[in-house]
């Protein structure tokens, strides 16, 4: 490309010196064409640097169920290696088996630290390995990017991709992260996403998982069925008609944790490209699992959106996940799995946990 341009450059000015005959003209000629290529490169090179700027502050909002967000989407989906400006590094070829993606957001460092000190400070459990990564977008001021990046570098396990982190690019979050565990952790078998305010249950998990038959293309979580999309443009969850004309959504797994086998993740990223983005991540992960044909499968010990007060027996006997947990309660419920629950708390299970939620429930006015 720059020689192309330079030869007629180079050319012109061979033609247009008027004074051939004079050696002294030849240096001159020399200099003026050393000016020229310099030149050349200094706009070349700037032109370069505002494609690449341009590029990186396309924005999204615009992107919104429009045909220009196929290239942002490609991006996520097959990212280049400057899409992430903090990654972890790639997964060993067999490990790990489980890949947790917790979604979280650049002022959440109490949170992610809370869960490196609970139950994501186990690697192995049942001969499974595991590893969780925390993925967020960018920050609004340097500073807090210089924290992430100390952050980063002490823990190795923060995924940055780019963009604003806002709640409306909550979508775009999920389909970074998956985008980077297809290409950066290919091997890894499930992939949990999750919040990072849920406390997870990852032995009691993985036992589930590894019993779990049927296709490879599993989808797991609570299953949410005939939920309207809210059309109240002050909502946080409002989908315009324009985006989504349909009454119900199609059934979906509840956001704050859900499990994607490794071909399933591929689908759903794969059907990403053909769909308009949703600005409601558990619900446009859930309309491209069906574009790929893969129907979620309801996991009740999945708390799903219900909230359970904090009661270790609950929490570490019959739960995989529970959200809405801060971060001093999380630290506090893992303490707390020290101690055994009595024969009939287990027993009941299921049922005195829904019991304990509901009454919770009553008592928050
Ligand atoms: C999403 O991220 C893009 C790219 O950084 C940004 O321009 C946009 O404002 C964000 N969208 C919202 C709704 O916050």
């Amino acid at each position: 490309m720059p020689q192309a341009l330079l030869e007629p450059l180079l050319l012109s000015m061979t033609v247009m010196t008027p004074c051939r005959k004079r050696c002294l003209c030849r240096s001159a000629q020399l200099l003026v064409g050393l000016l020229c290529i310099l030149a050349t490169l200094l706009v070349l090179s700037f032109l370069a640097a505002i494609r690449h700027e341009e590029l990186l502050s396309r924005s999204v909002p615009f992107l919104m169920g429009s045909g220009v967000g196929k290239r942002h989407i490609d991006t996520l989906l097959l990212p280049p290696p400057n899409a992430f400006p903090l990654s972890p590094l790639p997964c060993a070829l067999t490990d790990p088996w489980l890949l947790v993606l917790v979604a979280s957001a650049t002022g959440h460092a109490a949170r992610r630290a809370a869960v490196r000190h609970s139950w994501g400070s186990v690697r192995v459990t049942g001969g499974r390995s595991m590893r969780t990564v925390f993925t967020l977008g960018l920050p609004g001021d340097v500073a807090q990017q210089a924290a992430l990046e100390h952050e980063a570098a002490e823990h190795g396990d923060v995924l940055q991709a780019r963009f604003t982190d806002t709640y409306a690019n909550l979508t775009l979050k999920t389909l970074a992260m998956l985008g980077w565990a297809t290409t950066h952790c290919p091997t890894a078998r499930f992939l949990l996403k999750a919040d990072d305010d849920v406390i997870l249950n990852l032995p009691a998990l993985v036992r589930y998982l590894e019993r779990l038959a049927g296709p490879p293309t599993a989808y797991l979580g609570q299953v949410y069925s005939h939920v309207a999309p809210i059309r109240d443009p002050h909502s946080r969850y409002y989908v315009p008609t324009s985006l989504y004309p349909e009454p119900t959504f199609p059934p979906y797994c509840s956001g704050p944790a859900y499990v994607l086998s490794a071909p399933a993740a591929a689908a759903v990223l794969g059907a990403a490209r053909q769909l308009p983005l949703l600005p409601i991540e558990d619900v446009f992960v859930a309309l491209c699992a069906r574009y790929a044909g893969i129907a979620p499968h309801h996991l009740k010990y999945m708390a799903g959106a219900t909230h359970y007060p904090p009661d270790a027996c609950c929490y570490w006997e019959v739960l995989f996940s529970v959200h809405e947990v801060p971060p001093d309660e999380m630290l506090s419920m893992w303490e707390a799995a020290e101690h055994p629950c009595t024969a009939w708390q287990r027993f009941l299970g299921l049922i005195r946990c829904q019991v304990l939620a509901w009454l919770a429930m009553e008592d928050t006015p």
